[in-house]
């Protein structure tokens, strides 16, 4: 097989080794006689798999006893409204949701919640084309806020929080789609956390969420049953059929990752591999990566070429090398290399030497 290096923001690039004992197990998971795709999620095998999942994530971010996870679909798009609808009973209607707007997902979670209830922007960064975080000493949060909604990494506009947002009592919700498990987290100084799998977790079709306990019963008469936070927790994530084969692959996902020391080793990899990336887009003028130095993302950097005419060229030159995805969001062109924690840092040296070759350095 040649040899590639995938820079999809999602779904993307999974760890080899799990995908080669996924390979091994597909046709006989542990003696079974059955493939995970086939398996009742209700039997003892899956149990079994659905709780080394879980065990493993409480332990890789050391979420506290008194936080459910919930493996749940719909995506992180779902979430943009399963929030609203599972947090807003907690205040008198119409209620309002603070927000800071820091991008393409977080502006998407604002357009979702006008459905529900009154919108706060406390800060935007758009009117500086979402460059950075707007600092926290500038948010115009409301005293009364059902929770404050961020989006701590923006996938698009690679845009990171590099600080816990704090809320005092409103309790802080966090879209960590595309840079959970990248970084060690403080769960305890969030009240929910949501997370689509496919970007550093594993498969489309899952979506993770973190939630503390108390805020498990504040639904809206309307939230739809399935999405009932509290219903999905007493029923440990199968109130219907969960995503059994992405909660499997998500599984062994986790297990590779404590194989190598956890999220504090990865953290440690995804900043040397970012520092390479950013290094070799500053080194001159060829290329351009907008955002403020300390909010840059370290799993999506989105570049642009100073001349845009050679954007074709600099593709194919790129899938020439084995070097794919590369191209930018449609929202925003340009290019984007997006280096989730399975991206060796091989890939990004390839993708550097790339960049010097490309700006005939
Ligand atoms: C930060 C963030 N939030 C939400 C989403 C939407 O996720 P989904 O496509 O799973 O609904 C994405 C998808 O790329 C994302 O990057």
């Amino acid at each position: 097989m040649t040899q590639v290096f995938n820079f999809s923001a999602g779904p993307a690039v999974l760890p080899k080794e799990v995908l080669q004992q996924a390979a091994a197990e597909m046709l006989d998971w542990h003696g079974s006689g059955m493939s995970v795709m086939e398996m009742s999620h209700r039997g003892p095998e899956f149990i079994s798999i659905y709780e080394q999942a879980e065990a493993d994530l409480r332990e890789l971010l050391a979420v506290p006893a008194n936080y459910r996870i919930l493996f749940m679909q719909g995506g992180g798009l779902g979430q943009n409204a399963i929030v609203p609808l599972n947090l807003l009973g907690r205040k008198q209607q119409p209620a309002t949701i603070d927000f800071v707007q820091t991008g393409s997902w977080s502006s998407k979670s604002i357009k979702e919640a006008k459905r529900y209830a009154q919108v706060n922007v406390a800060a935007s960064g758009e009117a500086g084309g979402f460059t950075g975080v707007p600092p926290q000493g500038e948010w115009k949060l409301s005293p009364d806020a059902a929770y404050l909604h961020v989006c701590t990494n923006e996938t698009i506009d690679g845009v990171e929080f590099n600080f816990a947002p704090e809320a005092g009592e409103v309790p802080v919700v966090a879209d960590m789609s595309s840079h959970i498990l990248s970084r060690a987290v403080d769960v305890s100084k969030y009240g929910v956390i949501f997370a689509g799998a496919q970007k550093n977790i594993g498969p489309a079709g899952l979506t993770l969420v973190i939630v503390r306990d108390d805020l498990l019963d504040s639904a809206l008469p309307i939230c739809p049953g399935v999405f009932n936070w509290r219903a999905v927790a007493d029923a440990d994530s199968m109130l219907n059929t969960p995503p059994t084969y992405a909660i499997y692959i998500a599984g062994l996902v986790f297990a590779h990752l404590k194989r190598l020391g956890g999220v504090e080793a990865m953290e440690r990899i995804n900043i040397e591999k970012a520092r390479l990336l950013y290094a070799a887009l500053d080194a001159d003028d060829f290329y351009q990566n907008r955002v403020a130095p300390s909010a840059r993302s370290r799993m999506n950097v989105p570049f642009y070429l100073r001349d845009e005419s050679l954007n074709d060229k600099f593709l194919a030159g790129a899938k020439a090398r084995g070097l794919l995805q590369l191209k930018g969001h449609k929202s925003v062109g340009g290019m984007r290399a997006s280096i989730y924690n399975a991206m060796p840092i091989e890939g990004v040296q390839a993708l550097v030497d790339y960049l010097n070759e490309f700006a005939g350095r």
